[in-house]
C-alpha cells in the first residue's frame, strides 16, 4: 500500500510517499480502507518537533528521541472496514467509520489496522469521508475543552480566539449548540465565515484589541497561543474561565492550582466521536474545509498548514 513515510523530524520535505506492506488485522482489530485523512496543526508540530515550551522532552520520549518511532504520519481517518479479526464484535465488513489513531499515528495511508476499542465509531451518515476526516481534530478538541473542562452553559458569553481555524470553527459551532452567546476573533478575510458559523459578534484582530473593549466573558478559549492570564484577567467575569490550549508546560503546571485556568491536552474517545456524529447529523456542526490534497501531496499540505492561517481543516483524499 502507499503511505506517507516519516523517517526524521524536520521540514515538510521529510515526508515521502512510499510503499508499505498492507497490514493484516489481529483478532480484535479491523482493517480500514482509508478514504480520507487530514493534516492538522498538531501533525505539523509533531513532524517539525516544534511543541510549546517544556513539551519537547515528553514529546520526544513518546514519539522517538532521535527519529520518529512510528513510520507513517497522520492521526485522523474516515473510511470503510475492509475486514475484521475473528474476535471483533463492534464492526463488520463494509461499515463506514471515522476516528483517530492517536499516538499510533499511521493515518496518511491507504490502509490501517486499529483495535475495535480505539477511538473509532460509525461515521456521520450525512457527510462525505472528506468532511468526516475534517471535523475530527477541531470537533474533539472543542468537546474536550468547552463541554468537559469549561462546562459551558446556556446563556454564557464565550470568546474564541483563532475562530477561523480547525479548533475555532468547531468551538464557535459547539458553543452555539450549547446556546452560548459567542464572539469570534479572526482576521478581516475570515469575518464572514465566523459569522456564518453562528458567532453573534466578530472581532477583527487587525483592527481591535478585545482586552481594551471592557466586555467580559464567562469563557475565553485561546486557540492561537498569544493570550495569557494577566492579559485576559479584566475580560473575564468573576468566575470566568480561561482555556489555553496552546501553552507551555509551566502554565500547564500552574493551572493545576487555578480553577479558572484550563490547559492540557484533548483526549480521544468513542464517546466524543459519537457526540460529534450526533451534532453533525442534527446539523448543529459542519466541517469547514480549506483545501483537499491527494495522498501523494501530503508534504505540500504540511507546507500550507505550517503557515498558520488555514480556514478550518486541510484534508488528504485517498484514492484506491
Ligand atoms: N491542547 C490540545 O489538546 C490541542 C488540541 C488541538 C489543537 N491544539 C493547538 O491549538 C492550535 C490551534 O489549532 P488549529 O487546528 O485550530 O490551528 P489552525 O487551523 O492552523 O488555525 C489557527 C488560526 O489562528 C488564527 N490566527 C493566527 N494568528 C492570529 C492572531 N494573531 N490572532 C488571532 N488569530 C490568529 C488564524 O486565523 P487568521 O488566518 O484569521 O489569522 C487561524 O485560523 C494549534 O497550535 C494546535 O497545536 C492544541
Amino acid at each position: 500500500m502507499k503511505a506517507i513515510a516519516w523517517a526524521k523530524y524536520g521540514a515538510p520535505e521529510v515526508l515521502q510517499l512510499r510503499d508499505f506492506k498492507k497490514p493484516f488485522p489481529k483478532n480484535k482489530e479491523v482493517l480500514i480502507k482509508i478514504r480520507a485523512s487530514s493534516v492538522t496543526a498538531g501533525d505539523c508540530r509533531l513532524r517539525a518537533s516544534k511543541v510549546p515550551m517544556g513539551f519537547w522532552l515528553p514529546t520526544r520520549l513518546a514519539f522517538g528521541m532521535t527519529k520518529p518511532r512510528v513510520p507513517i504520519i497522520g492521526m485522523d481517518i474516515s473510511g470503510e472496514i475492509e475486514s475484521a479479526g475473528e474476535d471483533v464484535k463492534l464492526f463488520k465488513k463494509g461499515d463506514e467509520v471515522y476516528g483517530t489513531t492517536g499516538m499510533q499515528l499511521g493515518a496518511n495511508a491507504e490502509y490501517i489496522c486499529l483495535s475495535e476499542n480505539s477511538a473509532l465509531v460509525k461515521k456521520p451518515n450525512n457527510i462525505t469521508h472528506e468532511q468526516a476526516a475534517a471535523i475530527i481534530f477541531g470537533g474533539l478538541t472543542a468537546i474536550h475543552f468547552l463541554r468537559d473542562k469549561a462546562n459551558i452553559q446556556r446563556g454564557q458569553k464565550v470568546l474564541v480566539n483563532g475562530a477561523s481555524g480547525a479548533v475555532g470553527t468547531a468551538s464557535i459551532q459547539l458553543a452555539k449548540y450549547f446556546c452560548a452567546e459567542v464572539t469570534g476573533i479572526c482576521s478581516t478575510s475570515n469575518v464572514e465565515l465566523v459569522k456564518s458559523l453562528g458567532a453573534t459578534k466578530v472581532i477583527d484582530y487587525t483592527k481591535e484589541n478585545f482586552t481594551k473593549n471592557k466586555e467580559t466573558y464567562d469563557v475565553i478559549l485561546d486557540a492561537v497561543g498569544n493570550l495569557s492570564h494577566p492579559q485576559c484577567n479584566k475580560s473575564l467575569t468573576e468566575h470566568g474561565k480561561l482555556v489555553l490550549i496552546n501553552t507551555g508546560l509551566l502554565t500547564n503546571l500552574l493551572s493545576i492550582a487555578r480553577e479558572n485556568i484550563i490547559c492540557g491536552v484533548a483526549g480521544e474517545s468513542k464517546e466524543g466521536l459519537d457526540f460529534l456524529r450526533a451534532r453533525v447529523e442534527a446539523g448543529d456542526i459542519e466541517a469547514v474545509i480549506d483545501r483537499v490534497y491527494p495522498l501523494e501531496q501530503t508534504a505540500e499540505a504540511h507546507r500550507y498548514v505550517d503557515k498558520g492561517h488555514k480556514k478550518g481543516s486541510v484534508v488528504i483524499s485517498v484514492g484506491h
